[in-house]
């Protein structure tokens, strides 16, 4: 287990905080941020770190980074007891007790999106369109397509970067005003800037990512980081 000023870091993400909200001391659930330090994860991120890593190399590493992520993310997913019959004899089986809604930050959340659909090809896609602000770095909502049954699902908002945190705010925003009510964050890199946004605005959105860096440079950049995600991801 790692510690920080943001909350609790476990490799195994069966922690939960809770904290104070509101006047009335009621207490409101806070979710545990987790940095996945599997080896295998590490090496993908050192791969994709890498200035000289090709698009296609990238894309590559990405999809197994993001399966490793995902496999974290979902680790505690309730499931529902089934009997499945096998050539040979019934037995216990078991299947997820609430719909998937994978949600992708255009552009470069599609990138973890193609790494994890192939794990859970019945999770439904949702998609929010948001552009920083190249002079701002604020971010700008252009497009939204959700599903009406959010408040039943798991919802996973899905982007590499995880910088000043305001594209993730405005994702979870839109996604709690559809009704969702379990959201967890998958991004590769994030930094104590957008981690702490997250935690000031949305202190029940579960984050879950592959490392927590130094922090932002003057143009909003995660340093180290890996650059810009989409534009690596993409070739464009
Ligand atoms: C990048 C990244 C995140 C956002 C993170 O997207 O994929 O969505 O920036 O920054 P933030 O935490 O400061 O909001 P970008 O806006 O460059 O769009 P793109 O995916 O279309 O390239
Ligand atoms: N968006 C990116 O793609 N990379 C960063 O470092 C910050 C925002």
């Amino acid at each position: 287990m790692f510690s920080c000023p943001h909350g609790i870091m476990n490799v195994n993400p069966v922690v939960e905080n809770f904290a104070r909200a509101g006047k009335r001391g009621r207490m409101r659930r806070m979710q545990p941020v987790v940095v996945v330090q599997h080896p295998l994860a590490q090496c993908h991120l050192a791969a994709i770190r890498a200035v000289g890593t090709p698009s296609h190399e990238f894309r590559r590493h990405l999809n197994h980074l993001a399966r490793l992520l995902f496999l974290e993310a979902t680790r505690e997913l309730p499931v529902r007891e089934m009997c499945v019959q096998t050539p040979l004899a019934e037995t216990q089986g078991a299947q997820l007790a609430r719909p998937l809604v994978c949600v992708p930050i255009l552009r470069a959340g599609l990138g973890l999106l193609d790494g994890i659909l192939p794990l859970v090809p019945e999770a439904v896609v949702a998609h929010v369109g948001i552009k920083r602000n190249e002079e701002t770095a604020l971010p700008h909502a252009y497009y939204a397509n959700l599903p009406a049954n959010l408040s039943a699902a798991d919802v996973f908002i899905l982007d590499p970067m995880l910088a000043t945190g305001g594209s993730a705010c405005e994702a979870a925003r839109q996604l709690k005003e559809a009704g969702a009510m379990r959201i967890t964050m998958i991004c590769v890199v994030s930094c104590p800037e957008g981690l702490a946004a997250i935690k000031r605005a949305h202190p029940d959105v579960a984050i879950v990512t592959a490392a927590i860096d130094a922090g932002l440079n003057d143009k909003c950049y995660i340093v180290p980081g890996l650059g810009d995600a989409g534009d690596r991801y993409f070739g464009t």
